[in-house]
């Protein structure tokens, strides 16, 4: 092995990825152009979804799924704990606010009878947005009956999940489908299973959604056909008038980032497969050591695995040692993720605090990510693996 340095996750960028980039530099567009649309449709025919929006950004995509919804001030979205602050901020951004329902101790996804349970004993929110944690997808069917039991709109937040299917009524569904949402979201940052750089992406089945998406994510510009303004019949105005219809923002990606994507959307299923190999790995190594909490089984099954999360049994003392000695083995490991609600802007602002979503505290004590990523080699996954069993 080479000098000893393992991330938690890392990019895989190859030759033909490499080439998609420097045609589309030397090409006439670096931004609205046609790796837009090529983008696009390459994530509706992955996924089955109508419409793609792609973006800046996993948070961008997320804040224009809640503005396409009209989430305001007066609103309450729920999102899972156990996420990154952006599932959590695109509420509190469109001037809503953030509350949390807890987690499966299973799944590590929003817990639907917890859900449930919250809306029987508050006021109904205007959002749910369940995040397929790891890559193990959200129970969506579930969550999708309460929306329509409670009149909240569901947006899917599949940044890890890319590549992931679930079954519901014997048939297979992407996650990203929006077969049971009225929007899902993908990030492209590279720790995840594709990258563009930076990027997100907004799917949905509704057309009137994907419009709106299209004109926020350039600050709310129409331009023709269907303005409405009389000023677009006077000689004062002509072809390049254009009409601002709500406040929207420069939410766009660029062509070279979507030439990006589409090369490395054609590796997902090698990647895939090879994320699957390692959690499969990780899986039977450790299997049999009741000192550990493993993924869940739908990891090495049915999804596109991001993270591989174990718990320590005994918590957050041997987790602690554990990261550290393992980084002074040159493995770097992570934590997903502290309880959103425990960041001083939500504890401060809306008094929450410890044992608000009890599962996912506990999951946070004792949990991290080994690494995980489709170009982590055999021999670096039987280190990390040697080195946990001694480090126990
Ligand atoms: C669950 C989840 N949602 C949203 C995001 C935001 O994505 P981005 O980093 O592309 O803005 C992330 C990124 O880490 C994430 O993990």
């Amino acid at each position: 092995m080479e000098q000893i340095h393992i991330s938690y996750a890392r990019q895989w960028i190859e030759d033909d990825d490499i080439q998609q980039v420097v045609q589309t530099l030397a090409s006439d567009f670096l931004t609205t152009g046609p790796q837009i649309e090529r983008f696009e449709a390459a994530l509706c025919d992955l996924t089955g979804a109508g419409h793609a929006v792609v973006c800046s950004s996993g948070t961008a995509a997320l804040h224009l799924a809640c503005m396409a919804l009209g989430i305001a001030s007066g609103d309450t979205g729920l999102t899972s704990p156990n996420s990154f602050l952006a599932s959590a901020n695109c509420i509190e951004l469109c001037g809503g606010r953030a509350d949390f329902v807890d987690i499966d101790s299973y799944t590590l996804c929003m817990d639907p009878e917890a859900l449930a349970d919250y809306c029987r004993n508050n006021s109904a929110p205007q959002v749910v947005i369940p995040v397929d944690f790891a890559g193990t997808p959200a129970d969506l069917p579930a969550i999708q009956a309460l929306g329509r039991e409670y009149g909240f709109h569901v947006i899917e937040d599949a940044a890890h999940a890319i590549g992931s299917t679930y079954t519901h009524n014997g048939k297979t569904y992407q996650c990203g489908s929006c077969a049971h949402t009225d929007l899902a979201i993908f990030s492209f940052h590279p720790a995840k299973t594709i990258t563009c750089g930076e990027g997100g992406a907004v799917m949905t089945n509704d057309k009137v959604l994907a419009d709106r998406l299209r004109m926020l994510r350039n600050h709310g510009m129409v331009k023709s056909p269907d303005l409405t303004s009389d000023a677009a019949d006077t000689d004062l105005h002509g072809p390049w008038y254009y009409e601002m219809h709500a406040l929207g923002a420069n939410f766009r990606i660029t062509d070279v980032q979507c030439a990006l994507g589409s090369s490395q959307l054609t590796h997902l299923g090698r990647f895939r497969d090879l994320r699957r190999k390692i959690v499969h790995t990780y899986n039977l190594a450790f299997k049999d050591d009741d000192r550990l909490i493993l993924p869940p089984k739908a990891l090495a099954k049915t999804a596109c695995p991001h993270l591989y999360p174990i718990q320590f049994v005994r918590g957050s003392r041997t987790r602690k040692r554990i990261y550290q000695e393992l980084a002074d083995h040159r493995i770097f490991c992570q934590v997903h993720y502290i309880p959103i609600y425990l960041q001083p802007y939500y504890a401060k602002k809306y008094a929450y605090s410890r044992g608000k979503c009890p599962e996912a505290e506990t999951y946070y004590s004792r949990a991290l990510s080994l690494p995980l990523f489709a170009a982590l080699a055999r021999d670096q996954v039987a280190y990390v693996i040697k080195t946990v069993k001694e480090l126990l």
